[in-house]
C-alpha cells in the first residue's frame, strides 16, 4: 500500500478530489464507490467544487454507497443516504437511477444486500473506492472481526463506532446495525483510496502501517489490495517512523 503524506488536511482533501475529479474526466461512466463520515466532508467541497469550474459530467457515474444505518426513518437527516444526497448527488448532475445505496427499509434486508452485491457484479465492480477508517480500524463498517472475504451484509456496531458516531446524531438513536459492503466487496475494486486525517486517526494509522494484515484491524486487508493508496496528513501521520 502506497501512502502519501500532506502538511495539512485541506490538501489531503484537495488531493483527493482531484483524483476522483480525474477519474470521471477519464472515465465518464466511472463506478465510484463512496464513503460517509466527517473526513469526506472536505473532499466532496472540493470536488464539487472543482466539478463546476471544470464543468464535470456525473451523468454517467454510477455511485455506490459504503454502507447504511438499518431502523432509521426513511426520510432521516442521520442517514448516510441523507448524507450523500446532502454532500454529493444534489450537488452534482448525478442521475437519480445511478445512486446505490443498500436498501435497508424493505423487510428483507439480506436480500437487498445480496442485490447489492449483485448489481455490483452487473456493473464491473467500482474503479475508484473511496474509504475512511474509524479509530478501531473499521473500513465502511466493517468492525474488527470482519472477515477478508465478507461481502455486503448486516453488521453490528461496536462500542467504539456507536460512541465516535453517536455526536452527528440529531434526534433520533444511533442503530445498533447497518448494512456494509464487506472487506471482500472493497478489495474487488480496481483503485482504493484510504483517507486518514487529524491526530485522532493517528495510533490505528500506526498499527496499520507497522502491524500485520489480520481481521482485528478490518483495513489491514487493504494490504493485499492491487492499488490502494493511503492518503493522510501530518497529524494522522504523526505516529510513524
Ligand atoms: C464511519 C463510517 C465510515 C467512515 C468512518 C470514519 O463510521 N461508516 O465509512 O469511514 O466511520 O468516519 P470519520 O471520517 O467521521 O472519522
Amino acid at each position: 500500500m502506497e501512502t502519501k503524506i500532506f502538511d495539512t488536511a485541506a490538501e489531503a482533501a484537495l488531493f483527493t478530489a482531484r483524483m476522483i475529479a480525474d477519474q470521471v474526466k477519464s472515465k465518464p461512466n466511472s463506478n465510484l464507490g463512496v464513503a460517509t463520515g466527517r473526513t469526506m466532508d472536505a473532499i466532496y467541497h472540493n470536488l464539487v467544487k472543482i466539478a463546476k469550474t471544470e464543468k464535470l459530467d456525473f451523468s454517467e457515474v454510477k455511485a455506490f454507497a459504503v454502507d447504511e444505518y438499518i431502523g432509521l426513518n426513511p426520510d432521516s437527516p442521520n442517514s448516510y443516504k441523507a448524507y450523500l444526497e446532502l454532500h454529493l448527488f444534489n450537488q452534482l448532475n448525478f442521475q437519480a437511477k445511478n445512486q446505490f445505496i443498500p436498501n435497508v427499509q424493505i423487510e428483507d434486508i439480506d436480500q437487498a444486500c445480496i442485490d447489492y452485491e449483485n448489481k455490483l457484479d452487473e456493473v464491473g465492480h467500482i474503479d475508484l473506492q473511496l474509504l475512511g477508517i474509524g479509530t478501531n480500524g473499521h473500513i465502511g463498517l466493517n468492525e474488527p472481526g470482519s472477515a477478508i472475504d465478507s461481502r455486503t451484509r448486516i453488521v453490528g456496531l461496536t462500542s467504539a463506532t456507536k460512541n465516535s458516531n453517536k455526536s452527528l446524531f440529531v434526534d433520533e438513536k444511533i442503530p445498533e446495525t447497518a448494512a456494509s459492503i464487506g472487506i471482500g466487496t472493497v478489495l474487488d475494486s480496481k483503485k482504493c483510496l484510504l483517507i486518514a486525517t487529524g491526530e485522532t486517526k493517528s495510533e490505528i494509522i500506526q498499527r496499520l502501517v507497522n502491524g500485520d494484515v489480520s481481521s482485528k484491524l478490518p483495513a489491514s486487508a487493504l494490504k493485499h489490495h492491487k492499488n490502494c493508496l493511503l492518503i493522510l496528513d501530518k497529524a494522522s501521520a504523526k505516529l510513524l517512523q
